[in-house]
């Protein structure tokens, strides 16, 4: 654990709401480069997601391309298989990112999860990717989260 990240925990020891960096895995970000990858609640990894509530994902990335557009997709990857995970705004430009998307520009695309009651109580990855006009992952990331 290096200094910024023993600085946050004992921050949310604290009793500070606070957002960890996820661990996460970059599984092909083809137009872009991924720095961050914030859950906010998330007090232990991998993060907790409360049925009935929302958690905010902010994802860090620097644009490798030029791009009018930006389209999430999201599955939840569960026993092997993904599944289309609907979010209330697929559209990246409307989710904390001015669009035209200019290169090399860093941003930070931030939006929130709604986490349905009737969801199982399971264990599951998260592949959250980000498309530019040619379809392209602008990032593509995976992190695990257990639905409680
Ligand atoms: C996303 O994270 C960045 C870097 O920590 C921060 O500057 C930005 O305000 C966050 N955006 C939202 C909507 O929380």
């Amino acid at each position: 654990m290096d200094a910024r990240s023993g600085f946050i925990v004992v921050l949310c020891l604290m009793g500070f709401t606070c957002a960890v960096p996820v661990k996460y895995i970059d599984c092909g970000s083809a137009s872009g480069k991924v720095t961050m990858v914030d859950i906010s609640p998330c007090d232990s990894q991998p993060c907790k997601l409360h049925r009935g509530q929302s958690s905010s994902v902010n994802v860090t990335f620097t644009s490798d391309v030029e791009s009018q557009t930006s389209t999430a997709v999201v599955h939840g990857i569960i026993a092997g298989l993904p599944v289309p995970f609907a979010i209330p705004n697929a559209d990246g430009c409307k989710s904390g990112i001015q669009c035209p998307i200019h290169k090399p520009q860093v941003y930070h695309y931030a939006t929130e999860l709604p986490v349905k009651s009737e969801y199982p109580t399971i264990k599951l990855v998260v592949e959250w990717e980000l498309k530019d006009d040619k379809k392209n992952d602008l990032f593509c990331v995976k992190f695990p989260v257990q639905i409680v």
